[in-house]
């Protein structure tokens, strides 16, 4: 296509368009209720304008808690254009609404691969101006991939990259080794108001959340496997656990195998574990990590699922190969747009197994993402590290920088008074006494949380 368009979402008709813009615009509201973060923001920088003069392109699911970070972005005075960061997590709603409030949004739930491209290249150049992005707010990487390999005469022009996921910093990590990274980037997703929550307590609710919409199945009693104990296997494992479930964990680093035994969780090796689970979650962002091997082991109507950033883990290209081989039958239960289950019956034992979202991220393929609160405490850090950037560009050398601890804990705080929290004071005395100012940072950088 050639034709520059204001903005893409469903491909519906007008009043269809309407209907949802408007159920969008309520569930909106009521994030925004429970998103204090952002709202301080809005509420202390809605005047000065901190991002005024920044174009921003973001890459980032297009859900309702996204729409609110839109929103915010452009109250600071940001002018932004929009794309999800993967085919299957866009929330009609939410894009339509975020397109009727006049912004340039490319997104729908079910892009193929190749909409999917195109529509992160629109929000490189779709500002009112015309003028190509400075700014990148990006999850995963896909965004900055597309410019550094694509459009580097672009790089020059961009003050900076905030990145939100494990995924997109391993990403950043490796463009910054190999002296390709173009502008200054802050890692988002290490703050401990961003990785200690989001990743940990925000799985231990959607994941559930996938698992259930896509299947309706009884949790209690079933035997779940989960791959990788890092901050979300950590919240996956712990959720089942509470469920019911007899959890069983894979891992390869001995810290996080030995974490795991410890909180009581059998650790084992998925050649193994294959035999014994009724539920399989990856949560490696790794890759290879549930092969055709494992696959014909397991139990009648195992459930596969991922929660990682990327398709990498469960080798859904072997089960489709076996499809196209005459050796497995598949039927589509749910089609992509409602979520995409799928269940492959091998031939040879009659036996069948079920994925979902086709091993993409199952908790915003399957359902709605994170809930509103703790997407909160990750898009404050993404709004904070998007000022910190555009405002004192000249501070930052081409690198991959954390947030300053101060701002780390001024996070956390803006989202106790809503869960009733009563902080303790530090005295003078008990503040010297630790050798740490009264108002904060209180713990070292290497502090773990
Ligand atoms: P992490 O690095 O804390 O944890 C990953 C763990 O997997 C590590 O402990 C690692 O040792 C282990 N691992 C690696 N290879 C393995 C293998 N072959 N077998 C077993 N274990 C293995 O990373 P984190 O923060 O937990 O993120 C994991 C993934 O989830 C990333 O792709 C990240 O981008 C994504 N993510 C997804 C979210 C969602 O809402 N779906 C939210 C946050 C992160």
């Amino acid at each position: 296509e050639t034709e520059k368009l204001p903005y893409k979402v469903l491909d519906c008709t007008p009043e269809r368009f309407e209907e949802l813009a408007a159920f969008g615009r309520k569930e909106i509201s009521l994030a925004e209720n429970e998103m204090p973060g952002l709202m301080a923001l809005r509420q202390k920088y809605g005047k000065s304008k901190p991002l005024a003069g920044a174009r921003i392109a973001g890459c980032l699911h297009m859900t309702i808690q996204t729409a609110v970070l839109i929103e915010t972005l452009a109250e600071l005075g940001a002018e932004v254009t929009w794309s999800s960061c993967n085919i299957f997590s866009t929330q009609d709603h939410a894009a339509c609404a975020i397109a009727k409030a006049g912004y340039a949004v490319f997104a729908w739930k079910g892009e193929t691969d190749e909409e999917f491209d195109w529509c992160i290249e629109q929000t490189i150049t779709a500002f009112p101006s015309g003028e190509p992005l400075n700014m990148i707010l990006d999850d995963g990487g896909d965004l900055t991939a597309m410019i550094h390999d694509r459009f580097p005469e672009l790089l020059s022009g961009i003050k900076g990259i905030s990145e939100e996921t494990t995924a997109g910093i391993h990403r950043l990590e490796v463009l910054n080794r190999t002296g390709k990274l173009g502008c200054p980037a802050i890692n988002v997703n290490d703050s401990a108001t961003k990785s200690k929550f989001d990743n940990l307590y925000g799985c231990r609710e959607s994941l559930a959340d996938g698992v259930k919409r896509a299947t309706d199945i009884m949790l209690a009693g079933k035997v779940a496997v989960v791959c990788g104990y890092g901050d979300v296997g950590k919240g996956c494992a712990h959720s089942l656990q509470r469920y019911g479930c007899r959890v069983i964990v894979t891992e390869i680093d001995p810290i996080n195998a030995l974490q795991a035994a410890m909180e009581g969780f059998e650790v084992t090796t998925m050649e193994e574990a294959c035999k014994e689970g009724n539920l399989f979650v990856t949560t490696t962002g790794n890759k290879d990590i549930i092969l055709g091997q494992h696959m014909v082991h397991m139990a009648e109507d195992a459930i596969l699922c991922n929660i990682g950033h990327f398709d990498t883990e469960i080798d859904i290209a072997w089960l489709e190969a076996q499809v196209k081989a005459g050796k497995v039958t598949k039927v589509v239960i749910k089609s992509e747009k409602e979520g995409a289950v799928d269940r492959y019956t091998f031939k040879e034992t009659g036996r069948s197994i079920l994925t979902l979202a086709k091993g993409r991220l199952v908790n915003l393929g399957c359902a709605t993402g994170h809930p509103s609160f703790v997407m909160s405490t990750s898009f404050t850090n993404q709004t904070l590290a998007q000022i910190e950037l555009w405002k004192n560009a000249g501070e930052y050398e081409t690198k991959v920088y954390l947030l300053p601890k101060r701002l780390d804990e001024e996070v956390a705080r803006l989202h106790l008074g809503k869960l009733g929290v009563k902080l303790t004071k530090l005295t003078q005395e008990q503040a010297d006494y630790l050798g740490v100012p009264v108002e904060g940072p209180y713990k070292s950088d290497h502090y773990r949380y």
